[in-house]
């Protein structure tokens, strides 16, 4: 059977990487596309969720991390340095132990979650809490950069947005064309900006590193529909936003990086760009573990949530095609899985060894 062989030697062709190049991977992508029949039905449409909790470390990162790693040894790096609300610096960490790399994480202080901490801790990232927020971090580790041996592994770097991309290009291979709508949550905004390169890619003859003509491999590209937490949602009030708050802690930022790039994805693709509520969220997350059996972190559950809103608010037509990309694992933060919508804990039944009042505990006598 096929070995997937992650995102660079499966998508070389598409990459600025060569046969000399070395390869940090830890066999990232080529995650399942799952068909969502809930959200197919609400809709009317065909609803697909690209699952990218699949990945080595849970979460859309390392399809990011793989080519940022293998630029920072292609440099000669010794030391890499992130900003991160969590899922970058799990990565990031992991990835540079692979590489024999030191790494250095900077993340806003009481606002990671433990998931996420534990495995930068797990992968001996040096790990600076830092008393701000994500945008405060990603200056620091900007500046660290410029002015220390540190190679930074954000997604201002661009071969972080080179590896991303893939997540369109599997989505169009899979599907075997472009949908009609992609949605996904927003946070520094590098993720729409590389799906919608891929997607733009894909859908264009392309000449690679070694100057062969490829073939448009689609007939269009999507409309694009990003959300961001109603509480960190800069790009949609048109100014940053000095103090993001938002439960869903991975898209907790105020001034993304990508601003413009988002923009542009929104305008040229004719898509938009929104906001879901904190309890909107909790909703789609709940939605996604309860009636798709795909368990995901809250961030990740904005674009279900804007889904979710656009079509009530009669703005989904039916019979599209629509893929949500939801970006990170349940396991990362799961204590939102424990609470009731009343924020309540739930609490499993206990009964005592017998099967008769297990019986009766279920309900099946
Ligand atoms: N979903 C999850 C689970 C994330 O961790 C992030 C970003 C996003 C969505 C938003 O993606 O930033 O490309 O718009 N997490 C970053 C981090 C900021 O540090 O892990 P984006």
């Amino acid at each position: 059977a096929h070995q997937w062989r992650g995102v660079i030697r499966e998508y070389a062709d598409r990459l600025p990487v060569d046969e000399n190049t070395q390869v940090v991977t830890l066999g990232e992508g080529g995650t399942p596309l799952v068909f969502a029949p809930a959200l197919s039905q609400l809709t009317g449409c065909q609803v697909y969720l690209k699952v990218e909790g699949m990945n080595p470390t849970g979460s859309f990162k390392d399809r990011g991390m793989t080519m940022a790693m293998t630029a920072a040894v292609a440099a000669g790096a010794k030391a890499v340095v992130c900003a991160s609300t969590g899922n970058t610096s799990a990565s990031a960490a992991a990835y540079a132990t692979q590489a024999g790399l030191k790494c250095a994480v900077l993340v806003p202080e009481g606002k990671i979650s433990m998931g996420k901490m534990s495995q930068a801790i797990a992968h001996g990232a040096d790990i600076i809490q830092i008393d701000g927020n994500f945008d405060n971090c990603l200056d620091v580790a900007r500046k660290l950069s410029e002015s220390y041996p540190v190679f930074l592994v954000n997604s201002v770097n661009p071969a972080r947005i080179e590896g991303q991309k893939t997540g369109a290009f599997e989505v169009v291979d899979f599907l075997g064309d472009a949908p009609d709508y992609h949605v996904l949550p927003v946070g520094n905004a590098g993720n729409i900006t590389a799906y919608w390169k891929g997607y733009k890619e894909y859908a264009a003859p392309y000449t690679n590193q070694a100057g062969q003509v490829l073939d448009a491999v689609s007939s269009k590209t999507p409309i694009m529909w990003g959300f961001q937490a109603a509480g960190a949602a800069p790009i949609v009030l048109g100014h940053p936003v000095t103090e993001p708050d938002t439960i869903a802690t991975a898209i907790r930022i105020g001034n993304p990086a990508s601003w413009e790039q988002a923009e542009a994805a929104r305008d040229e693709s004719g898509g938009l760009i929104d906001s879901v509520t904190d309890e909107e969220i909790l909703a789609a997350h709940r939605w996604l573990s309860a009636r798709e059996g795909v368990f995901v972190e809250p961030g990740s559950a904005a674009g279900v949530a804007g889904l979710i809103k656009h079509q009530a608010a009669g703005n989904v037509p039916t019979g599209k095609k629509i893929v949500i990309t939801v970006t990170g694992h349940g396991l990362k933060d799961p204590n939102w899985a424990l609470q009731n919508p009343d924020g309540s804990t739930v609490e499993p039944t206990k009964v005592g060894f017998d099967v008769v009042e297990v019986a009766t505990a279920l309900g099946l006598s």
